[in-house]
């Protein structure tokens, strides 16, 4: 099983959903947390130990979803988008400025890929900045016959180092 996960914005259900066009097994997160009665129902926060027992007896072939590298799973996939990119895809969801500003910091800082290999030594890390869902999914199909995406050649910081200075000259 392959997890497909990344901050939001990123494009993993976008990506899911080809992949299941194309006849994988495919499964949200947040649909299998209510659909096995692993969401907190006060805090609606999901229970991550016991989804992940459940999981392990599952049968797909990619769960996807933000949190989907934190599940006992086989690969982790991490989807990146450039911060600039990034702002442009969730401002086009009307999200709250500071909601997008949250989620912009975790990419920057790579929060979803430090946590990925702090689990797993099967991390594989796409830059989905310059390319379509189709593009992705086809990257992701040739993971599965053996092709690598190492990480550690995304550095976000040092591409948006000139507004970085700016803002500290300001
Ligand atoms: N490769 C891409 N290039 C350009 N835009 C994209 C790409 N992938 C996704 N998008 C757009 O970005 C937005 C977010 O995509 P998507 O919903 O797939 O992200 P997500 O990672 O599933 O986010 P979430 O974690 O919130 O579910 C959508 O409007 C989608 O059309
Ligand atoms: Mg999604």
């Amino acid at each position: 099983m392959i997890a497909i996960t990344g901050t939001p914005g990123t494009g993993k259900s976008s990506v899911a959903k080809i992949l299941q066009e194309k006849g994988y097994r495919v499964a949200n997160v947040n649909q299998l947390a209510k659909k096995y009665g692993c969401v907190d129902e006060n805090e609606g926060v999901v229970d991550v130990e016991k989804l992940s027992k459940i999981v392990s007896n599952l049968d797909y072939d990619f769960i996807e979803g933000h949190i989907s590298h934190l599940l006992n799973t086989d690969v982790i996939i991490v989807l990146r988008c450039n911060p600039k990119e990034l702002k442009r895809r969730l401002e086009n969801r009307g999200w709250e400025i500071d909601k997008i500003l949250e989620n912009l910091e975790a990419e920057i800082v790579d929060r979803i890929l430090i946590e990925s290999i702090e689990r797993s030594l099967n991390v594989h890390e796409i830059d989905t900045t310059y390319k379509t869902p189709e593009e992705v999914a086809a990257m992701i199909e040739s993971i599965l016959k053996g092709k690598k995406y190492p990480v550690g050649k995304i550095d976000w910081i040092s591409e948006i180092e000139n507004e970085i200075e700016r803002f500290i000259r300001k």
